[in-house]
């Protein structure tokens, strides 16, 4: 039996609720293809400072360097906004990805049939839809220094190198190889000069991958075609401030931000974490949307842990769901029963499990 390590970090908000969700998943997983997953849990964000002072405690920093994979919940609590910045919930999430080196996030986009009438966008310019962001993680604005506030000015640095830009690009112009080998490289190199090195960059390592196809774009420009003509992008690759804003943008795409997964990965463990984020407004109310922390799993299993065919289990699990109309209340419409998050996470381990889940709400 084979045996892997995930480093588990339920953080905060909405974070415990759908992780225990992605947990059940595992089980299923381990069940159906006789694996085994230790799974112990680490503090991370305001969960962790408040049980250890510090947002990414040493004991969790050991933990997940020595993990196979890491999976995250969420991370953020509006309690904390006045502290310092070493305080911060996000200070923690910032730091693991460095600590980790995770530098290229994949935020895949897919749209499920039976949900494009949640989205805001006709359904007309959905169909098609199946994008990957690759968004650009360790560097740029996030970490640039000097930072800070001096009188009663604010500064912080926005500064790439041509590696650490070159990398990232790798990793796009290789998911395009897989995929429909079309590559949007988006920047502001009409203003800035770290997305003239960008571009320059990109063009260059193009010629190490002549079967894809290249175009630049502004990120301005890369915003409204998110919105007007989303299935004609493949994968869209940008650096990490950009890659932060446009892919809660395309999240609009599938309905709901609760619905989406993502990937960082370097070239030791990779962390895996639902978009959303912590959503303390819907804390502890089991309505939590815990899709985006199950199609998590499945990156986590087939990029973390190269289990392929349990990663499309999992994935067929969250369509056959859907199909039967299985909802929790973000993506609900007019007259479909509504789940709660463990309902909706129980469903879809029960299709895992290749068993009938009960109260099917046909
Ligand atoms: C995300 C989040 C984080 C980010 C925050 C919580 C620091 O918005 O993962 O997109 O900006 O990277
Ligand atoms: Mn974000």
């Amino acid at each position: 039996m084979k045996q892997y390590t995930i480093a588990v970090l339920p953080g905060d908000g909405i974070g415990p609720e759908v992780i225990g969700q992605a947990r059940r998943i595992l089980d299923a997983v381990a069940a159906r293809y006789d694996l085994r997953f230790d799974t112990r849990e680490y503090p991370v964000g305001a969960a962790a400072v408040r049980v250890a002072g510090d947002p990414l405690p040493q004991a969790t920093r050991d933990a997940v360097r020595q993990a196979d994979a890491v999976l995250l919940g969420a991370v953020g609590d509006p309690a904390l906004d006045g502290e310092p910045r070493d305080r911060r919930p996000e200070t923690g999430l910032l730091a693991l990805r460095a600590l980790l080196g995770v530098y290229a996030n994949l935020r895949p986009v897919a749209l499920y049939p039976a949900l494009l009438h949640t989205s805001p966008l006709k359904p007309e310019r959905l169909t098609g839809v199946d994008l990957l962001i690759v968004r650009e993680l360790t560097g740029g604005l996030y970490y640039g220094e000097p930072r800070g506030r001096v009188d009663g000015t604010a500064f912080n640095t926005l500064r790439y190198s041509a590696a650490e830009v070159e990398r990232v690009a790798r990793v796009g112009f290789t998911a395009a190889q897989a995929r429909r080998r079309r590559l949007l490289s988006v920047d502001k190199a009409n203003v800035l000069e770290t997305s003239q090195l960008w571009r320059e960059t990109v063009t260059r390592l193009a010629a190490e991958f002549p079967d894809v196809t290249l175009e630049h774009c502004y990120v301005d420009t890369a915003a409204m075609r998110l919105v007007s003509a989303p299935s004609e992008i493949d994968v869209l690759v940008t650096e990490n401030m950009f890659g932060d804003i446009l892919s809660d943008e395309a999240a609009v795409l599938a309905g709901s931000l609760g619905m989406l997964p993502s990937a960082s990965l370097g070239s030791g463990p990779g962390v895996f974490e639902p978009v959303h984020g912590s959503a303390p407004n819907l804390a502890g109310r089991d309505v939590a949307n815990p899709i985006g922390a199950i199609a998590t799993v499945a990156l986590l299993l087939r990029h973390g842990l190269g289990l392929a065919e349990p990663a499309a289990a999992v994935e067929r699990a969250i369509a056959t769901a859907l199909e039967r109309g299985a909802r929790t209340a973000d993506i609900a419409g007019p007259g479909e029963t509504v789940m709660g998050t463990a309902e909706l996470g129980g469903y879809i381990a029960e299709l895992v499990r290749e068993r009938a889940p009960q109260g099917i709400p046909v």
